[in-house]
C-alpha cells in the first residue's frame, strides 16, 4: 500500500481539521536535538525532563512517544547532534516514527525547519519519505493474521515548496522500490521461481513504464549462455533471463548496464550446503531484485541516462542431472571454466550476464550480487565489498551510496590472483582452491568476462542483503540494499574516463 505525502507550511490543529477538510493528523513526529535536550531547550509539546526520564537521549533512530492534545500521538525523534547531522540521520528519525506510530493512520513530520544551514535540504525531504515508507514495511503476505502497517498519509511540516515536495515525492518512489526488493528477497524460493520471477517483472514493466524482454531455456540456449544452463541443470524448474530496458523522456548522458545474481534458491548444488547455511538462500537473488526494483522507480525518478538490466535466473538445485564437478562450462564469450565447486555458482551465471552486457558496449556496467562468505568475513554483515576495474568510476558508485546511506568499502582486484584460478583442462577454473581472500578471487573471476574498455564495478553484498534485525529503516529480512544507491548514481551519472584501471 502506498502512503500519500503532503507539505504544508503550518500543522493544522485538531479542531480545524474538521471545519477545513485537512488531513486528521493522529501522530505527529517532532525532531529533538541531543544538545538542545540536554539544555531542556525542546519543541513545544515535549517536556525534556521527561524524555530523559525515559533514557531518550536524542540519538538518530531512538523515539520517545507521549500523549499530545486532543488525542495525538506525538513522537519525539533523536536526530543526534546537529553538527553530526546527515539526510542519513532523518532518514532514521523519520523510520522511527513510522515504526513508533504504526497503529496511527495520518502522520504528520515536524523538523525539516530546524534542518542545519549546512544540510541540502531536499535531500533530507528525500530521506525523510523514504525513512517514512521504508519504517512501515512488513512481510506480511504468509502471515494468517497479520498486522500490518495502519499508515496512509504524511504531512511535511516545513518551508520550501515546489523543490522540497519533488524531494518527498522522489523519496516516496525510491522507498516504494527498495520495497519492491525487500519483498521479492522474503518470498521463499519454491515460489518465487525463475518463471514466477520473470512474470512479476513482466506486471511491473507495464505498470512502472519500461520493457522487459524474458528469454526462455531456448533462447539462453541460443545465446550459448553455457555458465545459466549449467548451473540450472540439477533443478526442475527452467532458467530465465531477463533484459531490462528504459529510456529517458528528456537528454541522456549515456548508457548504464545493471547486472544482478538472481539465485532464487541456493542449496550449493551437488557441493551441497551444509543445512544451517542453507537458510536465507532464498535471498541469493537480492541483486536481480535491487536491478528490476530499481527499474520500477526510474519514470518516476527519470535520471538522464538509458539503462539496461540483465538478469540471470535460476535455482541452484542438486538435481540427478545437476553439474559435476570437473565439469567444464562454456561461457557466451567462449570462456571454458571448470567447476570445482558447484556451490561458486553466482560467478557463473554472472559471467554469462556480463559478456551479454558487454556486447550492447554500454559506457558503464554494475553488477549486484550475494557472491561470497568471504566478503563478510571481511567487512561484516552491514557493508557491501566495493570492487572495479576503474577508479574514477569505482569512486562514482562510493560516492552515490554515501549519499544514501548505504555502507560499501573497497576491496581490491589483485592482479596476481588471476594465475590462482588458472584450470588443467580449462580456460580457467571456478575456486582458486586456498582460503584466502575469496571475496577477491570472486571479483577476478569476473572481471575476465567485462568487455575490453568498459568501466565495471563489483557489488558483493552478501552481507547487506539481508538484516538479522530491525534497525534505522531496515527491517529484518530482506533490505533492498542497493536500490537507492542505483537510483542516486543514475541521476548523478557522468561517463566515466578512458583508462583510469585500478590495482
Ligand atoms: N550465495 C553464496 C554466498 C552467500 C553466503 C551469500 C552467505 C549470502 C550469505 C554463494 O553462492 C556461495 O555459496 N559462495 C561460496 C563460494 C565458495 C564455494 C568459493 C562461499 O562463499 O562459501
Ligand atoms: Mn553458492
Ligand atoms: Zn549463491
Amino acid at each position: 500500500m502506498s502512503i500519500a505525502i503532503e507539505l504544508t507550511r503550518a500543522l493544522p490543529d485538531a479542531d480545524e481539521v474538521e471545519s477545513e477538510g485537512r488531513t486528521p493528523v493522529d501522530a505527529v513526529g517532532v525532531g529533538v536535538f541531543a544538545d538542545r535536550l540536554d539544555d531542556g531547550d525542546v519543541p513545544e509539546g515535549l517536556d525534556a525532563a521527561f524524555l530523559r526520564s525515559q533514557g531518550f537521549t536524542a540519538k538518530p533512530g531512538q523515539s520517545c512517544v507521549v500523549p499530545g492534545p486532543g488525542g495525538r500521538v506525538v513522537v519525539a525523534l533523536g536526530l543526534g547532534a546537529p553538527a553530526d547531522a546527515t539526510p542519513a540521520s532523518y532518514r532514521k528519525a523519520a523510520a522511527a516514527l513510522a515504526r513508533a506510530a504504526q497503529r496511527q493512520t495520518h502522520l504528520a513530520l515536524d523538523l525539516l525547519d530546524s534542518v542545519p544551514e549546512a544540510l541540502d535540504r531536499p535531500a533530507v525531504a528525500q530521506a525523510v519519505a523514504e525513512g517514512v515508507v521504508l519504517g512501515a514495511y512488513r512481510y506480511t503476505a504468509l502471515k494468517s493474521d497479520p498486522e500490518p502497517s495502519h499508515i496512509e498519509s504524511l504531512t511535511v511540516v516545513g518551508r520550501g515548496g515546489k523543490r522540497v515536495m519533488a524531494a518527498l515525492e522522489r523519496g516516496r518512489a525510491v522507498g516504494e522500490a527498495v520495497r519492491v526488493a525487500r519483498d521479492l528477497v522474503n518470498q521463499p524460493g519454491g515460489t518465487l521461481t525463475p518463471a514466477a520471477f520473470a512474470g512479476r517483472a513482466e506486471e511491473m514493466a507495464d505498470l512502472k513504464g519500461f520493457d522487459v524482454e524474458v528469454l526462455d531455456r531456448a533462447a539462453i540456449e541460443a545465446e550459448e549462455m553455457g555458465g545459466l544452463l549449467g548451473v540450472n541443470r540439477g533443478s526442475t524448474q527452467e532458467p530465465r533471463f531477463l533484459k531490462l530496458s528504459w529510456n529517458p523522456a528528456g537528454t541522456s548522458r549515456g548508457t548504464v548496464a545493471l547486472v544482478g545474481k538472481g539465485i532464487t534458491f541456493d542449496s550449493g548444488g551437488l557441493s551441497l550446503k551444509p543445512s544451517d547455511s542453507m537458510i536465507g538462500m532464498k535471498g541469493d537473488m537480492a541483486g536481480a531484485a535491487a536491478v528490476l526494483a530499481t527499474f520500477s522507480a526510474l519514470d518516476a525518478v527519470q535520471p538522464s541516462v538509458q539503462v539496461r538490466g540483465y538478469l540471470p535466473l535460476t535455482d541452484n538445485m542438486p538435481g540427478g542431472d545437476a553439474t559435476r564437478v570437473g565439469d567444464v562450462l562454456r561461457i557466451r564469450n567462449g570462456t571454458t571454466v571448470e567447476v570445482l565447486n558447484t556451490d561458486a555458482e553466482g560467478r557463473l551465471v554472472l559471467a554469462d550476464a556480463l559478456a551479454l552486457a558487454s556486447d550492447d558496449a554500454p559506457d558503464a556496467i554494475v553488477d549486484l550480487a550475494t557472491l561470497t562468505g568471504a566478503c563478510m568475513v571481511a567487512l561484516g554483515t552491514k557493508i557491501a565489498g566495493l570492487m572495479g576495474n576503474h577508479d574514477g568510476f569505482v569512486d562514482q558508485v562510493r560516492a552515490a551510496a554515501d549519499a544514501q546511506g548505504e555502507p560499501v568499502w573497497p576491496l581490491p582486484l589483485p592482479a596476481d590472483i588471476r594465475s590462482s584460478i588458472d584450470s588443467d583442462v580449462a580456460d580457467i577454473k571456478n575456486i582458486s582452491g586456498k582460503r584466502w581472500g575469496g571475496a577477491l578471487v570472486a571479483g577476478v573471476f569476473l572481471q575476465e568476462f567485462v568487455g575490453e574498455g568498459i568501466p565495471w564495478v563489483h557489488l558483493d553484498i552478501a552481507g547487506p542483503a539481508d538484516a538479522a534485525e530491525d534497525d534505522g529503516e531496515t527491517r529484518k529480512g530482506g533490505t533492498g540494499f542497493g536500490v537507492r544507491t542505483l537510483l542516486h548514481l543514475l541521476s548523478t551519472f557522468r561517463k566515466p574516463a578512458p583508462a583510469g584501471r585500478s590495482s
